[in-house]
């Protein structure tokens, strides 16, 4: 006789399951507010650039000038990229997505930068290592941040036919990738804008591509495979993706006075509408206010008003028919479109903010261990014996 197995309860989605310690961010459903190592994270997008917050999100504290300045000039000599990996991306096939050529950019630079074990650069007396990370780890993470924007950019220009542009030393994270991207860097208030958003996107507790990267990096295994891992996971549409599709949505209604009646139609047959809902904020996204103040802002620079006057009609509706808020994705995806980046531009962007919220995820979980290995409740045919080929009819 089988011992009965004993009532266990199954938390689909990970739905509420606390699954460790965590000193990076914190998300707080019930009053709709996130904060970085207890900064609220609009203050950050308003008061600090994205280098800052990158700073913040490795070590806890926001940075004095030494300390930005030896991080800074880090950062900006660590931009370009070899030969090697120009190359390949010029053989990326031009109908691959653009998360597909990141992903495949960050796994060349793991093979390049597997063996980069001699501490060739130190921080000297600015500030010290991160708990959890080597200098040579620490060092790799500071790569990845430079150097993700410069293969987002080469691989743009590249499947558009056009010669990758060299990063620029002088210029800030935001404004050298609208230099390598466009060859010129916009009105301020544009990289501001953008610069905002990079802050916006980089760090959000245990949501799906950081607990993707916290489980490889459970194992022991390096900083690009967890990278590239999270990449793998964001790319989806109900995580990062999602801000591709809204601006897809947006493009499909294209017509203000069509938009209540497409939302209508799209929750009539259960559609899942993009940019809408979260597993955690469940009465407002802290992040959509100050992501939406910023798209204005470029709305009005750029004098085109059509996508927010769909947006806020979409949202109206959704409100009043399910009382389904927004996410940071439904503002994003319009902002970065009327920045003039192509729609399967966005995630990759979202890849060039969140690899600082994966990295300091990284360097927590190396820093008190234990591989994540969780349990299913089996579901399957019970034990049975193996019958032989000839016997089985
Ligand atoms: N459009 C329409 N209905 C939605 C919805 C959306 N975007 N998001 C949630 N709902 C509905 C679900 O259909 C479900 O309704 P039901 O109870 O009648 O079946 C209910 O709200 C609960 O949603 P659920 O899918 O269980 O939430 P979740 O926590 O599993 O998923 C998301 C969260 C984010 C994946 C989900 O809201 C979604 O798919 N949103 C669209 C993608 C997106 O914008 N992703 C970016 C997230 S930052």
């Amino acid at each position: 006789m089988s011992t009965p197995t004993p009532a266990v309860e199954v938390k689909k989605g990970l739905e509420g399951v606390i699954v460790d310690e965590c000193a990076v961010s914190k998300v707080m459903p019930e009053t709709n507010s996130l904060t970085y190592r207890g900064y609220a994270v609009q203050d950050l997008a308003d008061q600090c650039s994205f280098e800052e917050v990158a700073f913040l999100l490795w070590h806890g504290e926001l940075p004095n000038k030494t300390q930005l300045t030896t991080f800074n000039e880090r950062e900006r000599s660590l931009r370009g990229l070899s030969k090697g990996l120009v190359d390949s991306i010029r053989l990326y096939p031009k109908s691959a997505h653009p998360m597909d050529t990141v992903r495949t950019g960050v796994s060349y630079l793991g093979m390049e930068e597997c063996s980069k074990d001699e501490e060739s650069w130190s921080p000297k007396d600015a500030f010290k290592i991160p708990a959890g990370a080597t200098l040579s780890n620490y060092d790799k993470a500071i790569s990845l941040l430079a150097k993700i924007p410069t293969i987002i950019a080469a691989d743009y220009r590249c499947r558009k036919g056009l010669e990758p542009i060299a990063p620029k030393k002088e210029l800030t994270m935001s404004e050298n990738f609208f230099h390598m991207c466009f060859g010129e860097v916009p009105h301020k208030d544009i990289v501001k804008a953008f610069d905002a958003s990079l802050t916006l996107y980089a760090e959000h507790g245990f949501n799906a591509s950081t607990f993707t990267s916290r489980v490889v990096a459970s194992t022991m295994s390096d900083l690009h495979s967890a990278t590239v891992a999270g990449i793998g996971s964001l790319k989806g549409p109900l995580h990062g993706g999602a801000n591709e599709q809204v601006m897809h949505m947006l493009k499909e209604v294209n017509d203000p006075a069509k938009a209540e009646q497409w939302m209508l139609d799209a929750l009539k047959n259960k559609r899942k509408v993009m940019g809408f809902g979260h597993r955690v904020y469940k009465t407002g996204d802290s992040r959509v206010p100050t992501m939406d103040k910023y798209g204005r802002k470029v709305a009005a620079l750029k004098g085109e008003t059509k996508w927010h006057a769909i947006s806020d009609i979409l949202k109206d509706v959704m409100l009043k028919q399910k009382d389904i808020h927004p996410n940071l994705d439904f503002p994003a995806g319009p902002a970065y479109y009327l920045m003039g980046f192509e729609i399967d531009m966005f995630t990759p962007i979202f890849v060039m903010a969140r690899t600082t919220g994966w990295s300091a995820h990284v360097f927590e979980q190396a820093a008190n261990n234990r591989i994540i290995r969780p349990l299913t409740k089996y579901t399957g045919p019970v034990q049975r014996s193996v019958v032989s080929l000839d016997k089985r009819g």
